[in-house]
């Protein structure tokens, strides 16, 4: 939401966050989703607050006749600017003039086509944009939201007290959607706000956001990486870093489109699509159904991939995939053109023997690119991404083990540097 103003998350917060680094994914939420990450669209980045219902029935449409929901984009969330300005007898309230039908009557039109429903609220006394804030009222807002079918909530921190520490507020909702007895995805928008300790942020919600809010350009989208490089260990099934929401289709070049997608893919980031599914390009959603991508997000292991190695522009990500594989990102984020760059994974940053074979599959073109030993090298063009499926040719038991924050002190010093920019 709104505030470019925003600081990314402050080193305190990563210090808070890696004191937490053997807590036991026992802690986590337990209301059973996000095992993987959510999947999913909200109308935000190409709409803001110039929503309304028919335009929310017409993406639920499109979700389908796309293929995007059969790919797994099932969530439809309606951002801000859903509700009447004021309470009515204490209760939040559909829009009576955007969502005239009222939340009930939408969630049911979602449901009908197979969807999920989403809803935004805050933690604090109003939106955002000036809409009623849940602070103080968890209960009957949890209460109305279960009893309009929702699934998923986005619950933004907007006009709180700073003083208010960010648990009590966070973990008051998540109470209040447990007492409904439905299960609804709790995703928190946690950014530019008092750091949660690590074990406050597990226990509290499905994904949480790394970052202030993310823009169609490539330099947000980078702070928006950076922000979430190094907190790979926190991720897990159930619960997620989350980047922010998709600007594919919304904003910036092809190749640099194809990066974030690639890159939100490994990072295991809820893959929320902001577009305008009703003229999106061809090329947009190319890279929205990139089904080996999603398939790289949706990964059984649930471990999330991070960066393995930097050298100025010139960066490598991984993530381990179940059955012994990797995914692997060559990223080239050198300015200004026309830089094409040589790039390198080496196996012994995969966890690899130097001596394996491994396949080597291009993850966008859906095609093998070979055999390979001890090394993958790739030209990468600037501002695109090489992003490949590494699956070695004998599968040792422990290559399911391995961790992206298993890596070398150097690419860790990477990490730390690119996290205090
Ligand atoms: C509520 O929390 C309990 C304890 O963590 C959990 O077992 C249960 O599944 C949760 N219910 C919902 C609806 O989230
Ligand atoms: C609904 O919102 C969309 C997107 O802002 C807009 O194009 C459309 O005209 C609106 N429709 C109505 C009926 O208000």
């Amino acid at each position: 939401m709104g505030q470019a103003g925003v600081r990314p998350v402050p080193l305190l917060a990563l210090k808070f966050l890696i004191a937490a680094a053997c807590l036991g994914s026992s802690a986590a939420l337990n209301n059973g989703l996000a095992l993987t990450p959510q999947m999913g669209y909200a109308p935000w980045n190409a709409f803001g607050v110039n929503v309304n219902e028919t335009l929310i029935k017409e993406t639920a449409d499109r979700l389908i006749s796309t293929g995007l929901a059969e790919l797994g984009y099932t969530y439809l969330a309606v951002d801000d600017a859903w509700a009447e300005k004021e309470r009515v007898d204490g209760r939040m309230v559909g829009n009576k003039q955007t969502f005239p039908s009222g939340m009930k009557a939408l969630g049911d039109y979602i449901h009908d086509k197979g969807l999920l429903f989403g809803i935004y609220s805050d933690a604090g006394t109003h939106t955002c944009d000036g809409y009623p804030g849940s602070i103080g009222f968890e209960k009957e807002d949890a209460e109305d939201f279960a009893s309009w079918g929702v699934d998923y909530l986005k619950y933004d921190n907007c006009y709180c007290n700073p003083e208010d520490p960010v648990e009590g507020r966070y973990a008051a909702m998540r109470d209040a959607l447990n007492a409904t007895g439905r299960p609804i995805l709790y995703a928190m928008v946690s950014r530019g706000m008092r750091p949660l300790s690590g074990a406050a942020l597990l226990q509290v919600g499905n994904s949480w956001r790394t970052t202030a809010d993310i823009a169609p350009n490539w330099d947000a989208m980078l702070r928006c990486l950076d922000n979430t490089v190094g907190l790979s260990r926190f991720a897990g099934p159930g619960h997620w870093n989350d980047p922010d929401m998709l600007e594919v289709g919304v904003g910036m070049s092809l190749p640099e489109q194809r990066s974030h997608f690639a890159l939100w893919a490994l990072l295991k980031a809820p893959l929320i699509i902001g577009a305008d599914l009703r003229r999106i390009d061809d090329e947009a959603l190319g890279i929205l159904k990139a089904r080996e991508l999603v398939a790289v997000n949706q990964d059984g292991l649930g471990v999330a991939g991070d960066l393995l190695w930097k050298e100025g522009p010139l960066e490598v990500y991984g993530a381990p995939i179940s059955g012994g594989a990797r995914a692997v990102i060559l990223f080239n984020r050198h300015t200004p053109f026309p830089l094409a760059s040589k790039i390198t994974v080496n196996w012994h940053q995969l966890g690899y023997p130097a001596e394996f074979k491994a396949t080597v599959r291009d993850l966008y073109a859906e095609k093998d690119l070979g055999v390979y030993q001890e090394h993958f090298t790739a030209t990468v063009d600037p501002h695109d991404v090489c992003a490949v499926l590494i699956t070695p040719h004998i599968a040792l038991p422990y290559f399911d083990k391995w961790r992206p924050w298993h890596r070398s002190t150097a690419s860790t010093e990477n990490a730390a540097n690119i996290e205090i920019a």
